[in-house]
């Protein structure tokens, strides 16, 4: 099949050309239109962590302009220390660089589900291959080192170091995304714990991507254009760059910052917030010298959840836009039907 033989060829990371599946059509391609740069906000939250009541109306007031506008903006000093972050990296690069076959053994994809590792063939874009490498797996706040255990059960004993890296990294993300559930709700004008109760027993999901060097970038893309179907996202991007924002009739790179971590609202928090926030739509482009590597935080509700805004939007905005759903409901249709759509929420609804 067309998937075993992209297999085969130990694919993009030596490839000198680009392969006729991996090239997309001209309306998607980096040289289509004019660029921009984003001016996303950066966000400080060191006032905010340490309790400061000004620095947190400010930092919530930055978020609110930046998510109704565009739903991205990243932030710094958020309290995530930064050998963990290039422990991380340094890991990421390690498993990467393992033999193809020995990423498909030891983490293969099986059907219907999300984990595992993932080139090549595409998840979300069946026609359109995506210029990169994944390692997909699950963390789930509680007790239980889901993470450190898809590592060691999976990939190996020697990969049981670098499991207990990335459990450490996971539940940073998640201390991370609750804090941020707090300023989000403040920024909404809702009960500032409000978001914080509905995540605190989140199943979420983490991604580490690998973008190989692409001798002929201006004729794939690494991740097409999408809104994340999830809550919130958090990323961790090496200085590459490659990350575009939709905004403004155009796409906008992303220039990575140093230390920082980059956020969007996913389709999931656009309901949460009664349709006042935005998802942002997204895309990577390729590099024609260097690989790119970033790191993926998907906070998303457990599972039987009932997404539903908190009844103050309903008032402030007299209706409610969303029906009740769950995040197993959305992230089914997602994974099923409307796999390249942008605007997924809409065609659920
Ligand atoms: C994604 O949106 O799927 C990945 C983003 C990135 O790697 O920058
Ligand atoms: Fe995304």
């Amino acid at each position: 099949s067309k998937v075993s033989q992209i297999f085969d060829s130990s694919f993009l990371q030596n490839q000198t050309h680009v392969p006729k599946g991996f090239i997309w059509p001209d309306e998607d391609l980096p040289s289509n239109g004019t660029k921009g740069v984003l001016n996303e906000p950066l966000v400080d939250l060191e006032g905010f962590l340490n309790g400061d009541e000004m620095a947190t109306v400010r930092a919530a007031e930055l978020i609110r302009e930046a998510c109704t506008s565009h739903g991205f903006f990243q932030v710094i000093n958020h309290g995530i220390d930064s050998s963990l972050i290039n422990l991380a990296h340094e890991h990421l690069e390690s498993f990467f660089k393992l033999p193809a076959s020995e990423k498909i053994n030891r983490a293969p994809k099986r059907p219907g589900c999300l984990d595992g590792y993932s080139a090549g063939h595409s998840e979300r874009f069946a026609t359109k291959l995506p210029w990169k490498e994944t390692l997909t797996f699950f963390h789930e706040s509680g007790s239980v080192p889901v993470v450190k255990d898809y590592f060691t059960n999976n990939l190996g004993k020697d990969f049981e170091q670098k499991g207990i890296v990335y459990q450490r990294y996971s539940e940073s993300m998640m201390w991370l995304c609750l804090k941020l559930t707090e300023l989000l709700a403040i920024s909404l004008g809702v009960d500032r714990m409000h978001y914080k109760k509905f995540f605190e027993d989140a199943h979420s999901i983490v991604r580490i991507n690998y973008y190989p060097s692409c001798t002929q970038p201006d004729l794939t893309l690494g991740v097409g254009a999408h809104c994340d179907p999830t809550s919130i996202t958090i990323l961790h991007q090496d200085q590459v760059g490659g990350l575009e924002v939709f905004q403004n009739n155009k796409w906008n790179s992303v220039r990575p910052v140093q230390d920082a971590f980059v956020i969007n609202i996913g389709d999931t928090f656009v309901a949460l917030s009664n349709g006042i926030y935005k998802s942002c739509l997204h895309r990577v482009v390729v590099n024609r010298d260097e690989n790119r590597k970033s790191m993926v935080f998907f906070l998303c509700p457990k599972e039987d959840k009932v997404v539903r805004r908190p009844h103050e939007l309903v008032l402030d905005q007299g209706t409610r836009q969303y029906p009740d759903f769950t995040w197993s409901e959305l992230l089914l249709f997602t994974s099923k039907y409307y796999r390249a759509d942008p605007s997924t929420l809409q065609k659920f609804i």
